[in-house]
């Protein structure tokens, strides 16, 4: 993986709001200047620290296409009020990164699992796409939101070929399937084996979803985007240290094998805040 990351401010040229009112917007800017210069490749599962006057936050690659880099941003506190509420087009931004490890496909990857649920749609979205294009994977993508605006801009996804197949859920009934991402994993599985998933969404999500995923198809190999409280990003204050195990999401991270979490005393029971205050899911 390369390993060189910019730190550079750029400015905003394209915002995508896909009728969330003002709740969850992708940003996109240009950074092919420094992908040629400094041989820059950007790949599913990494994220950016995105930085605003009100401080820095990890933010998920959604969009990359060599040139054009896509961040979704769901409003959540401080930071991401301020880029939903005051970014435009033409503000400068803060990007470091790219930053983290990639969900990282196996060479023995013939058919994959993609399971999204809320924010966490952005990278395996991303994922999703690079599967399509860049590989001849066979992919099964489920996409689970609250409501239907929230994952509109991952509905560019072809719904059914050949080798791609894309679901989309929702809590409320303005999307195609009423209900949670893990409705459908037992009619999928009794139809085929998969090689490996890749997810990430709520915790409580991906605990439920890998438990039953385990029990269809055991020792199936399971890769999971984390998130938690960031300072630096970069490996360095500790904030973002999972209990017991000992790695950082953000340097060691946000990808972790299903079976390395589960030795963590905190996968899908809790996260710390910003004072290292613990906080129950
Ligand atoms: C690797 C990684 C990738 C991410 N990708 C995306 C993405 O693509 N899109 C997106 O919208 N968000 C993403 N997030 C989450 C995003 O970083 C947080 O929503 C953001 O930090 C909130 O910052 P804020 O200043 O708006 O809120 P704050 O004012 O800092 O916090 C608001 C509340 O949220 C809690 N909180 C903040 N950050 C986290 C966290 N990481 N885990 C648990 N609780 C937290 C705080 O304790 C507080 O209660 C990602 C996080 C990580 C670690
Ligand atoms: S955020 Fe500082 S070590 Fe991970």
């Amino acid at each position: 993986m390369n390993k060189q990351l910019i730190e550079k401010t750029y400015p905003i040229i394209k915002i995508e709001d896909h009728n969330t009112d003002n709740q969850q917007k992708t940003f996109f800017f240009n950074i092919e200047d420094d992908v040629i210069k400094n041989n820059i490749n950007v790949l599913p599962g990494q994220f950016y620290m995105l930085r605003t006057k009100l401080g820095q936050k990890p933010i998920s690659v959604s969009h990359f296409d060599g040139k054009i880099i896509g961040f979704t941003v769901l409003k959540r506190g401080n930071v991401t009020a301020d880029l939903l509420d005051n970014a435009d087009v033409g503000t400068y931004i803060g990007l470091t990164g790219p930053l983290g490890n990639t969900f990282d496909l196996s060479e023995n990857d013939e058919n994959i699992l993609i399971i999204g649920g809320g924010v966490g749609i952005a990278p395996v979205y991303n994922l999703a796409k690079y599967a399509l294009n860049k590989t001849n994977i066979k992919t099964t993508a489920l996409f689970g939101s609250r409501t239907a605006s929230l994952s509109a801009f991952a509905q560019d996804l072809p719904r059914q070929t050949d080798r791609f197949e894309s679901r989309f859920y929702t809590d409320d009934e303005t999307g195609e399937n009423h209900g949670f991402v893990t409705k459908d994993l037992e009619e999928i599985f009794s139809k085929q084996k998969f090689t490996s998933v890749y997810m990430c969404g709520p915790e409580k999500m991906m605990v439920i979803a890998a438990e039953q995923i385990r029990k269809l198809q055991p020792n199936i190999r399971i890769r999971i985007s984390m998130e938690r409280y960031m300072k630096c990003g970069i490996g360095l204050c500790g904030s973002c240290v999972l209990d017991d195990i000992g790695l950082r999401v953000c340097a060691d991270g946000p990808v972790f094998d299903y079976d390395v979490l589960i030795k963590s005393k905190e996968f899908g029971k809790y996260h710390r805040d910003s004072h290292g205050v613990i906080h129950s899911f």
